[in-house]
C-alpha cells in the first residue's frame, strides 16, 4: 500500500485558481482535491490560514559548474537542499559540454554529479559549445533518450563557451527536427571582450568594471539578433536571465512580427541594481554575474514586462562562488568567478517583494515560479501545478512569518548572501517532495539521493501555451 498523507483547509493557488480544499496524497501524487474530504491517512498536516501551491521549479541553476579556473560552491546535495529549503523542489541544471568533447560526455558528468546526491529533483538542459559535424549527430538521441530538449547556447565568454552565428543557426535547424528548443545566454561576447582589454590597459579593474564593461546594449545587441535568426527559421526561443530594458524592447519587436520569444529573467534582477557595484573595497564582487545587474528603470522595464506577457519565468542563475574564489580576481575583475547564489530565497522574496508591494497577483507568482518553466520545458502536468495525478510537490506557505535572509541561517554552501539582511515576509512552513514532506519548519527531514532525473518531453507548442491537457491517473 502507498503511504498517504492528507493536507486539510490550505488555500490552494495556482496560475489559475485560488480556492480553499483538502488535498489527499497516496504515494507521490495528488490522488484527490475536494472540500471536506474525508479519509484516512498515514498523515494529516492542517494547513488552515497557509497558502498551497506546487513546488517552485527553478530553471536556471549551475551545481558544481567547473568555471574560470574554479568550481561553483554548492554540489547537487547542498545546492538543492538550499532550494528545497526555499520551496523549489526541481531545478534545470546545465550539463555543459567541454569544447572538443561529446554531447554525451558533458550528460554522463553532470548524472555523475547529480545521481545519488540531488535531494530534490532535477532535469538538465544540454550547453552546446562546439558545434561540428558529431555533434549534430547526437542531437535526436538527447531529446528521444535523454530526455533532454532544451539546447543552451552562449553568444559570450570566447574560447570556452561561445559559439558563431553559423553554428547558431544550424543548431536551431537542427533540435527543430526533434522537438527541441534553443536556449540562449544573449550578450555580445566580441564587444564585450573588446571592452575588458581596453579597461584593463587604462587600469581600471576593480569589480564595478565588470559591469561597466557589458553594458546593456551588448545583451540587446545579442538578444535581437537570436531573435532574427529564430525568426528565420520559425524557431522557438527562450533568452535566460535577461536583465534590462533595451533587451526587452527586442522582444517587444519580435511581437510586431507575430514571434513569440520565452524570456526568463532572474529574482536578482527585479530586485538590485548596479549601485551594488560602488560598495567598498572588494565587496562588490559579490554581485559579478553576467549579464550584471542594471538600472533602477530596467527593474521597472522587467516587472512591468512581467504583467505585459513578455516575461514568463523567474529564476535564479544560481551559481554561487565563496569569498575566497571570488578573491582570484582581487586585482582585476575579469578574473572574479562569475555567479552568486539565490537558489533559496527565489519563492519568499518574489512573494514579498512581487505579490505583497502588488506588482503581481498569487496566479502570476505561481505561473512564473513553477508553471511556465514546467510547460516550456516539457514538465507539465506532472510537475508545475497542484492537480489530481500530478507529482505530489507542494508548499505549505505561510504568508505570515517574517524573517531575514542572512549568510547565517542560509543553507547555500557560500559564505555570504547576496541579500543579506533582506526583511522577508512568508515562509516555506512545509516542502512535500513527490508525497514525501521534505522539510518541516526549517528542518530537512530527507537527505542526500531522494531526488530523481526528470526525463523531459520535447518541446511542445500547445503544452508551452495555454492547451488543455488530460492526466492519467
Ligand atoms: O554570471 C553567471 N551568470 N554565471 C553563470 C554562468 C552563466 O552565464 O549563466
Ligand atoms: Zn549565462
Ligand atoms: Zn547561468
Amino acid at each position: 500500500m502507498p503511504k498517504t498523507l492528507l493536507i486539510k483547509n490550505g488555500t490552494i493557488v495556482t496560475a489559475s485558481d485560488k480556492y480553499v480544499a483538502d488535498i489527499f496524497i497516496s504515494g507521490e501524487r495528488i490522488h484527490t482535491i475536494g472540500k471536506d474530504l474525508s479519509v484516512s491517512s498515514d498523515q494529516t498536516i492542517d494547513a488552515k490560514g497557509n497558502y498551497i501551491f506546487p513546488g517552485g521549479i527553478d530553471a536556471h541553476t549551475h551545481m558544481e559548474l567547473p568555471f574560470m579556473g574554479t568550481y561553483a560552491s554548492d554540489t547537487f546535495e547542498t545546492g538543492t537542499l538550499a532550494g528545497l529549503h526555499g520551496g523549489t523542489t526541481t531545478i534545470i541544471d546545465f550539463a555543459i559540454q567541454t569544447q572538443g568533447k561529446s554531447l554525451k560526455s558533458a550528460i554522463d558528468e553532470w548524472h555523475k554529479k547529480a545521481d545519488g546526491n540531488a535531494v530534490s529533483d532535477y532535469a538538465f538542459h544540454i550547453g552546446v559549445t562546439d558545434l561540428n559535424k558529431n555533434t549534430k549527430l547526437e542531437i535526436k538521441d538527447i531529446v528521444k533518450k535523454e530526455g533532454i530538449s532544451s539546447f543552451k547556447t552562449f553568444m559570450a565568454y570566447k574560447g570556452a563557451l561561445m559559439i558563431d552565428d553559423r553554428q547558431m543557426v544550424s543548431l536551431m535547424n537542427e533540435v527543430k527536427k526533434y522537438g527541441g528548443m534553443v536556449t540562449t545566454h544573449a550578450e555580445n561576447g566580441d564587444m564585450i571582450d573588446e571592452l575588458i582589454s581596453e579597461s584593463k590597459i587604462n587600469g581600471n579593474l576593480s569589480p564595478k568594471f565588470h559591469a561597466l564593461t557589458r553594458p546593456d546594449i551588448a545583451e540587446a545587441e545579442a538578444s535581437g539578433r537570436v531573435i532574427d535568426m529564430a525568426y528565420q527559421g520559425s524557431h522557438p526561443l527562450y533568452i535566460v536571465h535577461m536583465t534590462c530594458e533595451a533587451a526587452l524592447n527586442r522582444v517587444r519587436e519580435a511581437t510586431k512580427r507575430n514571434q513569440k520569444v520565452f524570456v526568463e529573467t532572474c529574482i536578482q534582477y527585479l530586485l538590485l541594481d548596479e549601485s551594488l557595484y560602488e560598495s567598498q573595497g572588494f565587496e562588490g564582487s559579490k554581485w559579478v554575474m553576467s549579464p550584471p545587474l542594471r538600472k533602477e528603470k530596467d527593474r521597472i522595464a522587467l516587472w512591468n514586462g512581467i504583467n505585459q506577457g513578455l516575461v514568463h519565468t523567474v529564476a535564479t542563475d544560481h551559481c554561487p562562488f565563496c569569498m575566497e574564489q571570488k578573491k582570484m580576481g582581487l586585482n582585476d575583475f575579469s578574473k572574479i568567478p562569475n555567479g552568486m547564489p539565490g537558489i533559496e530565497h527565489r519563492l519568499e522574496l518574489l512573494y514579498s517583494e512581487g505579490v505583497l508591494k502588488e506588482k503581481i497577483s498569487m496566479n502570476k507568482f505561481v505561473e512564473l515560479t513553477s508553471t511556465a518553466p514546467a510547460k516550456i520545458f516539457g514538465m507539465f502536468p506532472k510537475k508545475g501545478t497542484v492537480a489530481i495525478g500530478s507529482d505530489a510537490d507542494i508548499v505549505i506557505f505561510d504568508p505570515n512569518v517574517k524573517h531575514t535572509i542572512s549568510a547565517k541561517t542560509h543553507h547555500h554552501n557560500c559564505d555570504y548572501s547576496a541579500y543579506e539582511g533582506w526583511k522577508v515576509q512568508g515562509k516555506c512552513k512545509t516542502v512535500i517532495l513527490r508525497g514525501t514532506v521534505a522539510i518541516e519548519d526549517g528542518k530537512a527531514l530527507i537527505g542526500k539521493g531522494v531526488g530523481k532525473y526528470i526525463e523531459r518531453s520535447p518541446y511542445n507548442k500547445d503544452y508551452a501555451e495555454e492547451k488543455e491537457l488530460v492526466r492519467s491517473l
